[in-house]
């Protein structure tokens, strides 16, 4: 009975979590994907979970060595981090798999999420996913400041794909870097097509305290966008670049 209240608190909160899941944060704000059609679906939630408690948990485990059962180890997650949501998660996911395999793939995960994720049985795992851009646009080509550039691609998968990552990469005239990612749930064989929009224009929110922020000076902005299997750039198994489409927009006065 429990577990089945857990499974439909962590459901709905995939819901809330699924929208915004990204966690290269630098200058972010600006990129936005569109179609956010993520599923009822426990991977989300897991990959939310691991990005904000991993470094807590192994924090925890070394600096207390609270390794007893789920039930105090999540319990004192909730009590660092004054989140619930997280305690409640953590005992969903640690009473699946057993704490010895819990602690154990948190200390080979690296901070990685959706190896993470994918060793906790939470994410689907496709060895033999494929995905190639059949189309790739950035419209307008020119603009000024404060215009919303679109990116918009098509991809196609063979074999369907693992759970991973779109990465979008801008290169910037004032070489502050400009990018984010997005969890890019795993797909059956078929034909997809996403719109990122990236809107070049200073963001109040940003605070210079925490790093550079864009000033969308004119110029050229170089746009490259990855297709990964797990995340990009993770040496884990189950990783990979599928592909990677370039494009690049103009800025003028
Ligand atoms: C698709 O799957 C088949 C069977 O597993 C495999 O032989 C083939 O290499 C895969 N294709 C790609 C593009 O990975
Ligand atoms: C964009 O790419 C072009 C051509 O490769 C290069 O000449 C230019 O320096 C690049 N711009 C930035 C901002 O990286």
């Amino acid at each position: 009975m429990l577990k089945k209240v857990l499974f439909v608190i962590a459901l709905t909160l995939s819901i809330t979590f699924a929208s915004g899941t990204k966690h290269i944060t630098y200058n972010q704000n600006a990129i936005q994907r569109q179609n956010k059609n993520v599923g009822l679906d426990l991977c989300p939630t897991c990959i939310r979970f691991a990005e904000e408690s991993i470094n807590v948990l192994l924090n925890l485990i070394l600096d207390t060595g609270i390794i007893g059962s789920c039930g105090t180890l999540c319990q004192a997650l909730a009590t660092r981090t004054g989140s619930q949501i997280l305690g409640t998660v953590c005992d969903l996911i640690c009473d699946i798999i057993g704490i010895d395999e819990f602690i154990h793939i948190l200390e080979k995960a690296d901070l990685d999420p959706i190896w993470y994720c994918e060793m906790a049985t939470m994410c689907p795992v496709n060895d033999h996913g494929d995905a190639k851009f059949s189309t790739f646009n950035i419209m307008p080509a020119t603009g000024r400041q404060g215009t919303t550039f679109t990116i918009d691609f098509s991809y196609k998968t063979v074999n369907g794909t693992g759970t991973g990552e779109l990465e979008i990469d801008i290169d910037t005239p004032d070489k502050i870097p400009l990018g984010t990612a997005f969890l890019w749930e795993a797909k059956k064989p078929g034909t997809y097509s996403e719109k990122i929009t990236v809107k070049a224009q200073p963001d109040p929110q940003c605070d210079p305290t925490q790093g550079p922020c864009e000033q969308w000076l004119p110029g050229t902005y170089n746009v490259t966008v990855y297709l990964c299997n797990g995340e990009c750039g993770s040496k884990h198994p189950h990783s990979s670049i599928y592909d990677v489409a370039k494009g690049s927009f103009m800025l003028t006065r």
